[in-house]
């Protein structure tokens, strides 16, 4: 018997996959179709304390190798996805569940996470650091002065589980000044990578989005060698009770294996959730349970991070 069960804290889950913030998690029948397919969890679309639209449409273009998007965190506020994600914690109370989250500002971040640590909310908190889409807002990430600042700030009344989701680094020396950082923390997880910041896709004469005259994240096939780079880099130099979920270009098994080979405890699916929908989860599944078997093992812990090299 294979088993892609694993571990992220103190919370178990029967399988490592779920979906990516943004995908298949806006609302309520949409979270719904998550939980009830083959994914171990979910984690809501980030929510900001009020309400947003998010930016102008068109805002979402598939491409053959991936997709660029610039949606603007539209989201239907923290009440809904806290009310919802209590509401749960009582009709599925063996289940975890991941709560994206961000302020428009520090202050707000601050706001919203007092309100997490004061309410019954009994699962995972994923702090998004990343969103490259919100005119003028930067990815928070990418100052990591503002991070550490931010997080010290926050674990002073924080105590519950908090991962925070990176955008993605590309330079050794950042990789290492960022580790050195999330080190400092008692952080429950790190979630490598979201979507490449402001890439842009042409078709023909013209852009395909319409915000920001088209710049948007970029995900799918063409993030996957730099979403296995962030998790294994993060992982050889991240304390080992910081847990490392990987997201960025997972469309098979073999994916998935490779993020886990990196280090990765819990995989995140996103572009291919949204061309694919929900049933992706038990495809990528059985091909994952196809690969162990092949190679002999039983459970992820078998080959996490065990990457060969040269
Ligand atoms: C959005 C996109 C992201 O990649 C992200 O992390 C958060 C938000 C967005 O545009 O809504």
């Amino acid at each position: 018997m294979v088993s892609t069960k694993t571990k992220i804290g103190n919370y178990e889950f029967e399988n490592c996959f779920m979906n990516a913030a943004g995908v298949c998690c806006y609302d309520r029948e949409e979270l719904e179709k998550v939980i009830n397919s083959d994914a171990g969890s979910f984690v809501t679309k980030t929510a900001t304390l009020n309400i947003r639209e998010g930016n102008p449409l068109p805002r979402y273009y598939d491409t053959d190798l991936g997709c660029i998007n610039s949606m603007g965190l539209p989201n239907l506020g923290f009440e809904y996805y806290l009310d919802y994600l209590l509401e749960l914690q009582k009709t599925m109370p063996k289940r975890a569940f991941f709560f994206s989250l961000v302020g428009l500002s520090q202050e707000e971040t601050h706001t919203l996470l007092k309100r997490v640590q004061e309410s019954d909310f009994n699962g995972l908190t994923e702090l998004n650091l990343s969103c490259p889409n919100v005119p003028g807002k930067p990815q928070i990430a990418y100052d990591l002065e503002t991070t550490e600042k931010l997080l010290a700030e926050i674990f002073v009344y924080f105590k519950k589980p908090l991962g925070i989701k990176l955008p993605p680094y590309f330079d050794m020396v950042h990789f290492d000044q960022a580790a050195a950082v999330f080190n400092k923390f008692p952080l429950t997880f790190i979630n490598c990578v979201n979507s490449i910041g402001n890439g842009l896709v042409i078709n023909d004469e013209t852009v395909v989005i319409k915000p920001k005259n088209g710049f948007g994240g970029i995900g799918g096939e063409y993030v996957k060698p730099t979403a296995l780079a962030n998790v294994h880099a993060f992982y050889q130099r991240l304390n080992s009770n910081i847990k490392i979920i990987g997201t960025g270009g997972v469309l098979t098994g073999r994916d998935a294996f490779e993020h886990i080979l990196c280090g990765a405890s819990m995989v995140q699916i996103g572009t291919t959730l949204h061309k694919e929908g929900p049933g992706a989860f038990r495809r990528i599944t059985e091909e994952l349970k196809v690969l162990m078997r092949e190679k002999g093992y039983k459970t992820i812990e078998d080959f996490r991070g065990k990457l060969k090299y040269l």
